[in-house]
């Protein structure tokens, strides 16, 4: 580095030769740091979301290591500091409801401590989306490193997908074509090593987000977690941060309009998660660029899918690492003018530039533009009466054959009337039927619960039939399928439309004309709005309650009003 005579951030606290200073540099030391430390280098924060509750977050304090490594071999000063971790898998009543919490932790340790740079240690879903918020608030150098998928699970010879191979078998089980004792041992075979769902659920879509974006290195989506190039990724991560420091390379000069353009087809042609929806959503709020739910529609809907993996298709992430990762497929894309190929990343190159020799070794698994797995990927943002603000449905994991359907509704007012009423062998239901659930929306639930994707009832799964049309204000996990309309906004508990549809109502879904019709006269619903009393919010106190007050809807990324915007690192008062 040149220009070791700059001043950082974090001067400030290091830099200074009064009381402050002694405080700032002096209980450091009780780390076993040496003077020379304090010459007024980079000081990186390494934003860690390890934790044992959040199994897909496990292996974190090894990655963090490498990171370390890369920071002084770059002549930086690592520390690293833990925030709350999301276990999408462990955490009640569901990780999204702390998904804001969690970026306040960010945003405020970031600003508090003396960092001029952060590197973002994530990989279960909202452990991504968090610290991506949190540190867009500062407007600080960032650079994300993902933790990484696990590797491919293996149940009786066959390959199985986190996720969307359990909803698969859970189906089976309520059929009678799995046995309570081979459901047990699909279990032990399906998590075979550190690593976040190795299906492109959520975790692997944000993971695929945040490279598309161009705030983590080539790479970083597909690696494998015990892949040694996972480390090695880190360690050139924590080399780079500190280049970045130096650059003034800050998250707001890479989150352009044009990054988000970006990872909005990159998503439709991974074929990711309708979470990415929300959550970039939430990101460009946070770093001020303007975006909007049909957005996704607009800028997505030419983009075919490309990569052929589960949910929406058979591979899984193992394999997608083995056959290029997603520089080869944005190179597919920037071939087909699909991409903003001069946007800016954490490399201090274009996105084009990074990924122009990419080479894609396996054309079943990352399909040519001329065999994609589904023509039109993307998102379809739906509108009509029953969702004036818009709803989502993801083409690539719908069923043909479902994508124009008038059909007979069959309403859940709550996701425990659902549980109680399914599995009723009296339960008026067919195939044609469509089942609707209200109130799991972000105040609703609380929290905006991954329920949308409703198992079927037990009589109809026992005729074979695998799908059906499903219509709510919550989100699904990005394993599963189906033709699942999500995110109906304004949601039921926000007194949306949704909250106004009865048992035999008929609802009409085509998703070519991109319409979602409650088939009730206006006078009928105007009637229905007239009597219709809203539930009681469920304001338990604590963070839940500001969570419930102030949460948006989620065609505004569901992020607390007052959250929303940049604030900058600067800190109003500096004495203890
Ligand atoms: Fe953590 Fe899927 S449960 S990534």
């Amino acid at each position: 580095m040149s220009d070791q005579k700059k001043t950082f951030r974090s001067a400030a606290w290091f830099g200074r030769d009064d009381k402050d200073s002694f405080v700032h540099r002096g209980w450091m030391r009780n780390q076993g740091f040496p003077d020379h430390v304090f010459d007024g280098r980079p000081v990186i924060g390494i934003c860690n979301t390890w934790s044992e509750l959040t199994p897909c977050n496990a292996h974190l304090r090894s990655i963090a290591e490498h990171v370390k490594r890369g920071v002084w071999e770059a002549g930086g000063l690592p520390l690293e500091f833990p925030v709350m971790s999301l276990g999408e898998s462990t955490l009640r009543p569901t990780a999204m409801l702390f998904r804001n919490l969690v970026s306040m932790d960010v945003e405020e340790s970031i600003r508090g401590n003396p960092i001029d740079g952060v590197v973002l240690l994530c990989g279960c879903d909202k452990t991504t989306v968090s610290l991506v918020m949190g540190a867009a608030s500062c407007d600080v150098p960032a650079i994300v490193v993902s933790g990484g998928p696990m590797l491919n699970g293996k149940y009786r010879g066959k390959e199985i997908g986190s996720g969307t191979d359990l909803w698969r078998f859970s189906e089976e089980l309520k059929a009678g074509a799995m046995s309570q004792l081979e459901f047990r041992e699909a279990e032990t075979c399906m998590s075979r090593s550190a690593g976040s769902c190795m299906t492109m659920g959520t975790a692997s879509t944000m993971a695929n987000m945040v490279e598309a974006l161009g705030i983590a290195l080539p790479q970083n989506a597909a690696i494998p977690a015990v892949d040694s190039r996972r480390g090695v990724l880190a360690h050139m991560s924590g080399r780079r941060i500190v280049e970045m420091v130096h650059e003034g390379l800050t998250l707001s000069k890479i989150l352009t309009r044009s990054a988000f353009e970006n990872a909005i087809r990159v998503n439709g042609a991974i074929g990711g998660s309708t979470n990415a929806v929300i959550h970039l959503l939430a990101i460009a709020g946070r770093i001020g660029v303007p975006l909007a739910l049909d957005d996704w529609d607009r800028i997505g809907r030419n983009v075919p899918t490309l990569v052929d993996l589960m949910p929406s298709g058979r591979f899984l992430m193992e394999d997608y690492y083995y056959a290029g990762g997603l520089p080869a497929v944005i190179r597919a894309l920037d071939a087909h003018e699909l991409l903003h190929s001069n946007a800016l990343t954490v490399t201090g190159k274009a996105i084009g530039e990074n990924c122009k020799d990419a080479p894609n070794w396996d054309e079943e698994v990352i399909r040519r533009f001329d065999n994609p797995l589904v023509k039109q990927g993307g998102m379809a943002i739906l509108r009509g009466n029953l969702a004036p603000d818009g709803a989502v449905l993801k083409p690539s994991a719908a069923s043909p054959d479902l994508m124009c359907h008038r059909g007979r509704a069959v309403v859940f007012n709550t996701i425990e009337q659902y549980k109680e009423r399914i599995m009723d062998p009296d339960l008026d239901v067919d195939e044609d039927s469509i089942l609707v659930l209200q109130n799991c929306g972000p105040k609703g639930y609380p929290g905006m619960a991954e329920v949308g994707n409703m198992g079927l009832p037990p009589k109809v799964l026992a005729r074979g039939i695998k799908d059906m049309v499903r219509i709510s204000d919550a989100r699904m996990s990005g394993t599963a399928y189906g033709t699942v309309v999500l995110h109906v906004c304004p949601e039921a508990a926000a007194g949306g439309p949704l909250a106004l549809v009865q048992e035999g109502d008929f609802i009409e879904l085509d998703v070519e004309a991109r319409s979602l019709h409650l088939d009730v006269s206006d006078a009928e619903l105007a009637r229905r709005r007239a009597s219709w009393k809203q539930a009681p919010l469920p304001l338990t106190g604590g963070y839940q309650q500001m969570y419930v007050q102030h949460v948006m809807q989620a065609s505004e990324g569901a992020d607390l009003d007052f959250l929303v915007g940049c604030r900058g690192t600067t800190v109003k008062r500096e004495a203890h």
